[in-house]
This record gives C-alpha cells, sequence and structure tokens, in this order.
C-alpha cells in the first residue's frame, strides 16, 4: 500500500479491469483438470454479495460434479440445437457436446414467486400485468448481477467461462429441473461452465465506449435502424461470437 489513496484506488481499479477485460467464453475446456472444491465457495460466495431487487437475493446454484449429469445436460443441448436448425433458425449455434467438457459447471435457478416483493399488485388487473412483467425484468436482472459476479470470480481465479442460456422454454424446465430435484416451483435460468480452455482463448470483438456512452442526451450516432441491426447480424454477428476481435472485418 502506498501512502497515496488515489494512486491505491487506481491500482484497485487496474486490478479489477485486469479481471473484466480478461474474462472470456470458451466452449471448449481441458476435461481432466479438476476444480478444487474451494474454487466453488470463491466463486459462489462472489455470486452471495450481489445487489437484488428488494434484496431480495432470489437465486439457488446447483454445482454439478458427477460427469453423468454433465453429460446428460449436454446431451438436452446438442438435441435443443439440432431442432433450432431444424427450424431453420439462423442463429450460429456453437457445439453444446463442450458442455460435458467442463470442469467446473453450475446451474443458477431462480424462484419466479420473488417477484411478489417487488412494486405489484396481486390483484390480477391488466395494470397488474404489467407491475409483473417489470417485476420480471427485476428478478432477471438480479440474478444476472449475481452469475456476473460468480464469473468475474472465476476469472479472477485464472478460468475461462462459458454463459449458457439456451433454455428458456418449457421443454427445457422439464428436461433439466428432474435430473436436479429442481422443485416445480424454481426455474433453471442458465448454466456456468468454467475451467481452462481446451485450445487458447480469444478477445472478442466490444464496441467502442463512445458508442456506449451518453452525456445528458441519447447520442444519436448511436442509434440503429432496424435494418442497420437486420444488417449486422448478417454481417457481423457470427465474426463477433467466434473470432478474435482482430480478425472482425
Ligand atoms: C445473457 C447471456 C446469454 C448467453 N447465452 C449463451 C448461450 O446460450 N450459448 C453460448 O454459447 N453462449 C452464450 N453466451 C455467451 C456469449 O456468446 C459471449 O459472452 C459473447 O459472445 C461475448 O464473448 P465474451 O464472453 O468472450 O466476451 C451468453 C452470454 C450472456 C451474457
Amino acid at each position: 500500500m502506498s501512502t497515496d489513496p488515489e494512486f491505491d484506488r487506481r491500482q484497485r481499479y487496474d486490478a479489477l479491469m485486469d479481471v473484466v477485460r480478461g474474462r472470456m467464453t470458451t466452449r471448449q475446456f481441458d476435461p481432466n483438470y479438476v476444480v478444487p472444491k474451494e474454487h466453488y465457495e470463491l466463486i459462489l460466495e462472489a455470486a452471495r454479495h450481489a445487489p437484488s431487487g428488494a434484496n431480495a437475493q432470489p437465486w439457488h446454484y446447483i454445482v454439478v460434479t458427477k460427469p453423468e449429469l454433465k453429460k446428460a445436460i449436454a446431451d438436452y443441448f446438442v438435441d435443443e440445437a439440432r431442432a433450432r436448425a431444424k427450424l431453420r433458425m439462423k442463429f450460429p449455434t456453437p457445439n453444446y457436446r463442450g458442455l460435458e467438457t467442463a470442469p467446473g459447471m453450475i446451474v443458477v435457478a431462480s424462484d419466479f414467486r420473488w417477484t411478489r416483493a417487488f412494486p405489484v399488485l396481486l390483484d390480477d388487473s391488466e395494470l397488474d400485468r404489467k407491475y409483473r412483467e417489470n417485476a420480471e425484468r427485476i428478478l432477471l436482472q438480479s440474478v444476472a448481477a449475481s452469475t456476473m459476479s460468480a464469473h468475474l470470480a472465476a476469472a479472477a481465479l485464472g478460468y475461462n467461462v462459458w454463459w449458457v442460456t439456451a433454455i428458456g422454454q418449457d421443454d427445457a424446465q422439464k428436461a433439466l429441473k428432474p435430473l436436479l430435484g429442481v422443485p416445480e416451483e424454481i426455474s433453471v435460468i442458465d448454466i456456468f461452465c468454467f475451467g481452462p480452455a481446451a485450445k487458447p482463448p480469444y478477445k472478442r470483438w466490444k464496441k467502442e465506449l463512445h458508442q456506449i456512452m451518453n452525456w445528458d442526451r441519447f447520442d444519436m450516432e448511436n442509434y440503429m435502424s432496424v435494418e442497420q441491426i437486420d444488417a449486422w447480424i448478417r454481417e457481423k454477428r457470427s465474426q463477433v461470437m467466434y473470432r478474435d476481435e482482430s480478425k472482425v472485418d
């Protein structure tokens, strides 16, 4: 520690940014690596401190260690990817077999009954429906805040990460919940994989600061029409998902 608090604060910021910038997705891991038990605890300790609407902390984390469970989860995702391909959904789907290679796997779940803790009327009125929609957003943002803390903690421990959400639909809930003994009222939200990457990870393209930062007013330079968004999806999406930032044209 120096005697200059400004210097110390900047060092802490730089250390944080080193973790934030260095958090990188990988979709294939070194399957032989074993995550020490303590690391799961360090990672979920970070999740525990997240902010949440009404401080309701509406999250549950299920650490998956058994290879047969990882395989069953991977099987579900591979089937789901096949179903999407048949539907001609043009989303550039990764190889979900990679899920079973993840040394660390944590299933993120939430209890939507906690939306009752947020501003809602609970009288089944039309107005209540709108407040409830907003309450769901509050709940999902809360779970994302906690999940992100966990991802950053894993990155700080030197791991690569994979945030998998391809599971919103009812079918996914029906397939995954019994595997993990998740009660009816609780929903699986996403899957968090981490571990050393099988191949060198790469840094993906990120927008420039000025493209996301606005002062006092929305900067219309950063506004995109739906046609521009569709063109971006056609021309850029798969590049930004699967290429190093230096190889995006
Ligand atoms: C909310 C959210 C959902 C995601 N869902 C998936 C997913 O279902 N499958 C997948 O392979 N990656 C998924 N990802 C990972 C993103 O594709 C990845 O974060 C993005 O390409 C940027 O790469 P980076 O994490 O290396 O910065 C998701 C990430 C987030 C934050």
